[in-house]
């Protein structure tokens, strides 16, 4: 496991081709497999891949009735209705366009009485559906992948996290205010990641820069969450600004 791989670079020229190339590569996925299990992610990056499928699965040619779907993280105390939660989001953009049922939907519970043993379940449930087939990712200014902040262990599973200052000022955009931003969340954690048998990872913009040229160096640190990446032979890096 200490082999350093080189991604597959896709440079695209807009957030639209992006969207499309990315949303390709899940209906293939689901076209030879139809019982997948699908990682997904939230934030402004997936939007136009989330779009982009849900056309496409409008076609008929593929059907997620066999699929499961497994979230990166979650807020730490939002109810799933709440207007900037996850589970609301995922609802929005993918949950109630598409034939996946109810119950094969999983996104981390930040509303558990016992949160660490919501994590527990969490794992248990991605290990017997057979472990994440695909896996998507955007990337935060700071390196992090889910809500894996910059010094977290690689060895993490899905675990409980303190959100970095910056990563809370980026989410604000999404809350009345700075202070409505959680300080907690639920995320699985590198090591949970690194084991889908595929990782799609989303980096378009000016903002994303400097950290697609930190993932370019190929330096692995702890310090840059996303350097983890290197340790994973089947990585696809969509970027472009
Ligand atoms: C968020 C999420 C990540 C996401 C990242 C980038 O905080 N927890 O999963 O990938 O930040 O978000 P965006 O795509 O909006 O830039």
């Amino acid at each position: 496991m200490n082999e350093v791989y080189e991604f597959d670079w896709v440079k695209v020229a807009d957030f639209d081709e992006m969207s499309s190339f990315a949303a390709k590569l899940y209906e293939r996925q689901l076209l030879r497999k139809p019982d997948s299990v699908l990682g997904l992610a939230t934030g402004a990056s997936p939007v136009g891949f989330y779009e982009k499928l849900v056309e496409r699965h409008a076609q008929g040619t593929f059907s997620f009735a066999q699929t499961h779907t497994f979230n990166l993280d979650e807020y730490i105390g939002l109810q799933p209705s709440h207007p900037t939660s996850f589970h609301n989001y995922m609802e929005e953009h993918l949950f109630t366009k598409v034939d996946l049922p109810v119950t094969s939907r999983h996104l981390p519970d930040g509303m558990a009485d016992d949160l660490n043993e919501a994590c527990l379940r969490y794992e248990t449930l991605m290990r017997i559906s057979g472990g994440i087939d695909m896996q998507l990712l955007g990337i935060g200014i700071n390196g992090h992948i889910g809500f894996n902040e910059p010094y977290t262990s690689f060895r993490t599973r899905t675990h409980i996290v303190d959100l970095a200052d910056s990563t809370r000022t980026v989410n604000a955009k999404y809350f009345p205010s700075k202070e409505a931003v959680p300080r907690q969340a639920i995320t699985m954690g590198i090591e949970t990641i690194l084991e889908a048998e595929q990782i799609i990872l989303l980096a378009f913009g000016e903002q994303k820069v400097e950290a697609v040229e930190r993932l370019k160096s190929g330096v692995i640190s702890e310090d840059f969450p996303a350097s983890c990446l290197h340790r994973h032979p089947h990585v696809t890096v969509f970027f472009g600004k």
